[in-house]
């Protein structure tokens, strides 16, 4: 069975006595009910990490609506075992007296705060920021991983550890998805199994929309009864992306795609 490290304390420890060794640490920071998305990342960060350290903690500060903490799924027997099997070397699960011990951040976010997720979800982003600083600041990894699914909050991460001046290489890993084309999500098990299996339409809708079809876009998925909040293109960089965001069957989902 993984190690399981449930205190600063042990965290510590195990991180001096690896660094000693001079092993390179890959984090994985995760909210749990862990699906192959998240296992792509341990996956990654074995290739490039000498050890690799995922978390699991449910942050209550970066959900903007109650009913959707309260609701979050959990498993922690059947994420021990898939990260097990996977060959994680050790998962750290705080609780939140100790992890809130840990000294707070605040960064400004400029635009990137303000649209999309930003502007849908006021509080999430200042949330993120400030459990992953924490968790940044207990694990002190070396590189840490995150998915493109939620394409923003990578890119605040990256801000955040540059604003700070962490010297952690922030990475950024492909979007997996569920045979119909869903993005896996562990809110999925949310959806009704006959919903859940049509729900490819979204990411087939992505696939197909441009610059001069998207207010068509728009119509099809709100006809398809998905509540849509946006369907935005943005370009970070010089890369462009088609983002979407709504409720499908009271379940908020979100989902992007490369534009060229
Ligand atoms: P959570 O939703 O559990 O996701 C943990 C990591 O897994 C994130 O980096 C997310 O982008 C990635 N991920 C989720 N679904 C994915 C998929 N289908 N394909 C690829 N990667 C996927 O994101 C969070 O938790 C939290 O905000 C967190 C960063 C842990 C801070 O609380």
């Amino acid at each position: 069975m993984i190690l399981q490290l449930r205190t600063l304390a042990e965290l510590s420890e195990f991180i001096t006595s690896q660094k000693q060794k001079k092993r390179t640490i890959g984090f994985v920071p995760t909210m749990g009910f862990l699906h192959k998305g998240h296992m792509s990342l341990i996956n990654l960060a074995k290739e490039s990490c000498d050890i690799v350290i995922a978390s699991i903690y449910v942050n209550p500060s970066q959900f903007n609506d109650s009913s959707d903490f309260d609701n979050y799924p959990k498993d922690e027997q059947k994420d021990l075992e898939l990260l097990s099997n996977n060959f994680c070397d050790a998962v750290f699960i705080p609780t939140q007296l100790e992890i809130e011990s840990i000294p707070n951040v605040r960064v400004d976010l400029g635009t990137l705060g303000d649209v999309m997720e930003g502007r849908s979800r006021p509080g999430h982003f200042e949330g993120v920021v400030e459990i992953v600083h924490r968790l940044f600041k207990a694990v002190s990894p070396h590189k840490a991983f995150f998915g493109n699914k939620d394409y923003q909050q990578l890119l605040v991460v990256k801000k955040m550890a540059d604003s700070c001046s962490l010297s952690i290489e922030i990475i950024g890993a492909s979007i997996v998805r569920e045979p119909s084309g869903l993005a896996m999500s562990s809110r999925n098990v949310r959806l009704s199994k006959d919903i859940r299996n049509k729900a490819g339409f979204i990411y087939e809708t992505l696939s197909k929309t441009n610059l001069f079809n998207i207010k068509e876009s728009r119509a099809f998925l709100t006809d398809n009864e998905f509540e849509l909040e946006y369907l935005e293109i943005h370009s970070f960089g010089d890369d462009k992306r088609l983002f979407v965001a709504g409720l499908l069957d009271g379940v908020r989902l979100i989902d992007n795609v490369k534009v060229n």
